[in-house]
């Protein structure tokens, strides 16, 4: 069997201890499922900013196309915040996914049972929370041009961005919301603006009109200010939830901190051709970077995630995903899902904690 080829993209902030966590577990997993994978890792975000000048150098778009899925850890930090717009590190995270064309976003919020308690919501409201948000990654007021800021002639500056999606935009993210509702609860939650915004009008009339052709899916219509609202409410209402990228961005943080703590979700950005980028939902951290204090189970769920949608090893997947949920049963925190008086342990620790599991 020839080897899978797997880019591994650490980034900045608590990117790299997580990365090395998220590894280990990917080597660990392969030696035991015997999985024959070559394991290559490139820079990105300020991390290459630093040695490149720009956060996405042409090699690493170079090894992510000729790879046949890619971990990402996550970008950004305080000392890149000054640079001119193109060369921060979020724009090599937006540029990987717009010229991969990795335009859906899976962010699942799962609640691992033992971790009920540490969600700042009562554990009743979130016992048993499963739900899907499906992001459209590529497009919307992300991506819109025009864009900018440009000084007026009475000497003000205006800032603006434009939100727009083509009718093929929203089918394409359409048909995978559906189809993942296919295959879970069947029901799809379309989340919107359609009340004051044309662009996600036409949104919601596309998504009805690719109603029809999913007939066993039970399709409703929220607007993107009471769907938050709902998600702190009534959160099990949900099963998958389809909306467009701004809107999926705060959306999925929110739906994050509901299974205790936004360091124990995955995503995966997928493009049409099966390509596959993995990432925690979280952020690069950078108060905490390098302490030893991350939590590396978004990263490791992350894994997860791509042995299972890119690489086609679903067993090797499941087995991640149970080690995780033995590792919060034996009572292992890291500080972020800590609940009064709980021991805590630090990233090594839990990445190591999830290989013994495993074993
Ligand atoms: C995310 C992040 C990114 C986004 C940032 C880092 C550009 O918040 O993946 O949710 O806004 O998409
Ligand atoms: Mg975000």
């Amino acid at each position: 069997m020839q080897a899978k080829r797997v880019l591994t993209l650490a980034g900045d902030g608590i990117g790299p201890e997580i990365m090395q966590q998220g590894t280990r577990v990917l080597e660990a997993i392969a030696k035991k499922f015997d999985l024959p994978l070559q394991i290559e890792t490139a820079l990105i975000g300020g991390a290459a900013v630093d040695v490149e000048g720009q956060p996405l150098p042409e090699s690493t778009l170079a090894a992510a196309k000729q790879s046949d899925a890619i971990l990402l850890g996550a970008v950004g930090g305080p000392q890149w915040d000054t640079l001119p717009r193109p060369q921060r590190p979020e724009q090599g995270l937006l540029g990987i996914r717009s010229q991969l064309k990795l335009f859906a976003n899976l962010r699942p919020a799962l609640l691992f049972e033992p971790l009920a308690s540490a969600s700042s919501l009562k554990p009743e409201v979130v016992a048993g929370l499963d739900l899907l948000i499906i992001r459209e990654l590529t497009g919307g007021i992300y991506f819109g041009q025009p864009r900018g800021v440009e000084t007026l002639n009475d000497g003000e500056r205006e800032g603006f961005n434009t939100y727009r999606y083509r009718e093929s935009e929203i089918k394409r993210i359409g048909h995978v919301a559906f189809q993942a509702a296919q295959r879970r609860g069947k029901k799809l939650c379309s989340v919107d603006k359609a009340n004051v915004l044309e662009v996600t009008g036409l949104w919601r009339e596309v998504m009805n009109e690719l109603a029809a052709e999913y007939p066993d899916v039970e399709l409703t219509h929220m607007y993107v200010d009471n769907a938050a609202m709902q998600l702190v409410r009534a959160p099990k209402q949900f099963d998958v939830m389809v909306t467009g990228n701004m809107f999926g961005d705060i959306l999925s943080d929110e739906a994050a901190m509901l299974t205790g703590s936004i360091g124990m979700l995955p995503s995966a950005s997928l493009a049409e051709s099966g390509l596959g980028m993995y990432e925690p939902c979280h952020g690069s951290a950078p108060d905490i970077a390098g302490q030893d204090k991350s939590n590396p189970l978004a990263m490791i769920l992350s894994v997860a995630m791509m042995l299972r949608y890119s690489l086609q090893y679903p067993e090797a997947a499941a087995a991640i995903e149970q080690a995780v949920a033995d590792v919060l049963t034996q009572g292992l925190r890291t500080a972020d899902i800590a609940h009064d008086g709980d021991a805590i342990i630090g990233t090594k620790a839990m990445g190591e904690a999830v290989i013994k599991a495993l074993n």
